[in-house]
């Protein structure tokens, strides 16, 4: 699978990592200006590892939800266009609005995902949602931010089985998102996302017509 135009392979202490161009978020290593993008702390970084068919090119309208203190959305604002960075906890939002600082293309918003009527009226038609909110209902919260993804878009999901349910085996609970997803989303991808993240299934999806 190719990567998007902006990410590349670079070596940093002489292993080769997945890396992109922009301001250094806090001590991470950087070369040259690359930054390196660790897939052990961003699912989005674990999908171009494990060669998900994830169909960004670059340059694109990006809406992410549950962006934290902006370790995986910095990277996506590298190589991406507008890219609207959706977290409700306070605390990592402090952090998230210090990183789009230094870009322009990122902008933080503290709201809750399950609420897209609270945002609606700052984010444009995008060509790519992306998903890592981690809590019960990830399914639920993909459906209802559908109404901002391009009709030929793409939504890269990273399902957490324990954030469904606990105890229950995790490829039962990736069925059971995957088919409330596909009420609305043709799944056109799918992988496990070891060895990177645990009882992680990430999903690439397009919506249904
Ligand atoms: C696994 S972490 C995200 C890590 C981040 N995507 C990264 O790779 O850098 C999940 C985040 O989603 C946020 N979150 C969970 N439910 C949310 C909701 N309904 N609306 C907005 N953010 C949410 C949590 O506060 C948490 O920061």
């Amino acid at each position: 699978m190719s990567l998007p135009e902006g990410v590349q392979r670079r070596s940093f202490d002489g292993r080769e990592s997945l890396a992109t161009r922009g301001p250094q978020v806090s001590e991470e290593p950087t070369v040259d200006g690359w930054r390196r993008w660790d897939p052990d702390r961003s699912k989005v970084g674990a999908m171009f590892e494990d060669g998900l068919e994830h169909g960004l090119e670059g340059g694109e309208r990006v809406l992410y939800l549950g962006a934290a203190s902006g370790t995986t959305v910095s990277h996506i604002a590298d190589f991406a266009g507008p890219t609207y960075a959706v977290e409700f906890a306070p605390r990592p939002t402090r952090d998230l609005i210090e990183v789009a600082a230094d870009r322009d293309r990122l902008f933080p918003l503290l709201k809750d995902a399950r609420k897209p009527e609270t945002y609606a009226h700052v984010v444009e038609p995008v060509e790519v949602l992306v998903q890592d909110v981690a809590t019960r209902g990830q399914a639920e919260v993909a459906l209802a931010n559908r109404q901002f993804l391009e009709p030929d878009g793409r939504l890269l999901m990273a399902i957490k089985a324990r954030s469904e349910d606990v105890t229950a085996d995790p490829e039962s609970v990736f069925e059971g998102v995957c088919e409330t997803l596909s009420s609305g989303y043709e799944i056109l991808d799918r992988g496990r996302l070891e060895p990177y993240h645990d009882d992680h299934l990430g999903v690439v999806a397009t919506p249904r017509q």
